[in-house]
């Protein structure tokens, strides 16, 4: 696992933009993303990179992690709405090679056929992450196995509390969603975890210095290959010297 910790945000969706551009120039990438605050600048930064450097999109196929069930995709909360706000629309990717979860439906059909495409895309490239303040990694949320696939899961309810910030009270907040699964998660060939900000703290320290547990689902990360954790000063702030000194690079 290697860790970068940075001063600014700034400098974050620098360094994280930079790992994308790189993909997106290959041959016909397959890129993982994800939603939350935390991949905001990296996209806004994407954008402007993209502008920059005259960058196409038409050949990129993109994952994302996961879906709230129940609220469809013309709600401004739905993760897809998102990602055509905060990014798709913003770049010249064809809408139809970009894949949200859906949460309508079908669903069991729906959690088969997400994990069946994305091997059909020969696998993702290179996957972004958020972590939860509980350690989930997309909405896999503590106690699941690191054997599941895409599949429908129940919101802890403090997921649920610290996604209503983005709803009107915690009654709107779904209770389910489809996620990526962890075994899905970490086929992909590189992951890049971001996190900001101090309430990530814990997760982040039990991710990297504890051993792998199901009660941490970021912990499954610990076995990848290829693993890059971004990090600011607060969401490091917990981390020891030892880890400091062998594991993060300038
Ligand atoms: P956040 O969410 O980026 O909004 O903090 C991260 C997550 O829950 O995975």
């Amino acid at each position: 696992m290697q860790i970068k910790i940075f001063k600014t945000q700034d400098e974050i969706a620098n360094f994280v933009s930079d790992m994308f551009i790189e993909e997106i120039k290959k041959e016909s990438p397959v890129l993982g993303l994800a939603t939350g605050g935390t991949p905001v600048p990296t996209y806004e930064k994407l954008i402007e990179k993209t502008k920059e450097q005259n960058i196409s999109w038409k050949n990129v196929k993109t994952f994302n992690l996961d879906e709230y069930t129940g609220i469809g995709p013309a709600h401004s909360q739905s993760y897809r709405y998102f990602m055509n706000e905060n990014l798709f629309n913003k770049i010249d990717i064809n809408i139809y090679n970009t894949y949200v979860p859906n949460g309508f439906g079908n669903l069991e059909k729906n959690v088969n056929e997400y994990d069946e495409k994305i091997a059909q895309e020969g696998g993702i490239d290179l996957q972004i992450l958020g972590i939860g303040s509980n350690g989930h990694i997309a909405f896999n949320e503590p106690g699941t196995s690191f054997d599941q696939k895409t599949h429908v899961i129940e919101l802890t309810e403090q997921t649920r509390e610290d996604n209503k910030r983005f709803f009107n009270s915690i009654d709107e907040v779904p209770t389910h969603s489809i996620t990526m699964g962890l075994a899905t998660i970490v086929k992909a060939k590189k992951i890049v975890l971001v996190a900001t900000g101090e309430n990530k703290a814990d997760a982040i320290c039990k991710m990297i210095e504890e051993q792998p547990t199901t009660d941490l689902p970021a912990s499954i990360l610990h076995d990848h290959a290829n693993v890059v954790v971004v990090l600011d000063e607060a969401s490091a702030s917990k981390l020891s010297s030892k880890t400091i000194e062998e594991l993060v690079e300038a």
